[in-house]
């Protein structure tokens, strides 16, 4: 490996980047093969990213895998992609790199099989400590804000049969109220959002956690994604400031 041209300072990667892994198909095409080709391609570049992510210090890597509107995709391309998660949560990945495994999105939608195993791996990981990866399957955050605002209701409801409570009014209605009712409420928003593939948008992905997340969107293609390429997206995220609404000057002061 040649010396990079760069320097990532180790004391400030980002503790959760989330990414949109875009490209496979296209990558594929680029090739005259299936789109699966690229999805399986796919899954060796998240090897290499967990990985790399666990060597850094990255806390929480959130992979956006299949999304709600990715069920609308052709049913072949679909048990591919089904078959694919299957076979990498047999993966070592996890117990080799300490990783905990943890799922977010709409799981009741997957197959039977899929969500078991699902469901296994969170448990058999659930005490590794160096990294968590979060997978995003079956999700979208419009369905996530919309299952949160159910829960809510349904969580007051049953209170509410059982005490003297109030109903619900606006009033118990907060930023804090709606966060813990988030599928991701066990983790910190991602520092870092990158998307690979070219294109220019979210695709409904963590909506409302991204509120203050750096963005960062390449041109390659996800199978391509290197350890590189996560470096040169980290320091992009390094050379920043977060000024979360304030000024620069009030920043630079809480820094000292
Ligand atoms: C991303 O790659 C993976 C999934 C959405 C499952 P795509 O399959 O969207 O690849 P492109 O965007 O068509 O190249
Ligand atoms: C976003 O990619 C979803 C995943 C990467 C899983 P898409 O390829 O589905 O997004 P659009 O349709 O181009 O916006
Ligand atoms: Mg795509």
């Amino acid at each position: 490996m040649t010396e990079p041209d760069y320097k990532l300072d180790i004391d400030h990667v980002p503790q959760h980047i989330a990414i949109i892994m875009d490209g496979n198909g296209r990558w594929a095409t680029e090739r005259h093969q299936p789109r699966s080709y690229g999805h399986q391609a796919g899954v060796d570049t998240v090897r290499r990213i967990t990985s790399e992510c666990v060597r850094l210090g990255v806390k929480y890597l959130t992979l956006y895998t299949f999304s709600t509107e990715n069920w609308n995709r052709p049913a072949d391309e679909i048990s591919a992609l089904m078959g694919l998660v299957l076979t990498a949560l047999e993966d070592e990945i996890f117990m080799k790199n300490n990783v905990r495994f943890r799922v977010i999105g709409d799981i009741d939608r997957l197959p039977d099989d899929v969500r078991r195993k699902l469901r296994e791996t969170e448990e058999h990981t659930a005490a590794n400590s160096a990294m968590t990866m979060v997978v995003a399957l079956s999700y979208s955050a419009r369905w996530e804000i919309t299952r949160a605002v159910k829960d809510i209701i349904a969580e007051h409801e049953t209170r509410f049969d059982r005490s003297s409570h109030h109903p619900l009014t606006s009033a118990d209605i907060t930023e804090e109220l709606i966060d813990r009712h988030m599928q991701t409420h066990f983790m910190p928003d991602p520092d870092l959002l990158i998307r690979t593939g070219g294109e220019l948008r979210v695709s409904n992905y963590l909506l409302w956690q991204i509120a203050y997340s750096e963005l960062y969107f390449c041109e390659t293609y996800w199978p391509d994604f290197s350890e590189d390429d996560l470096h040169k997206a980290i320091l992009s995220y390094q050379r920043r400031q977060r000024r979360f609404g304030k000024t620069e000057a009030q920043v630079e002061e809480e820094r000292k």
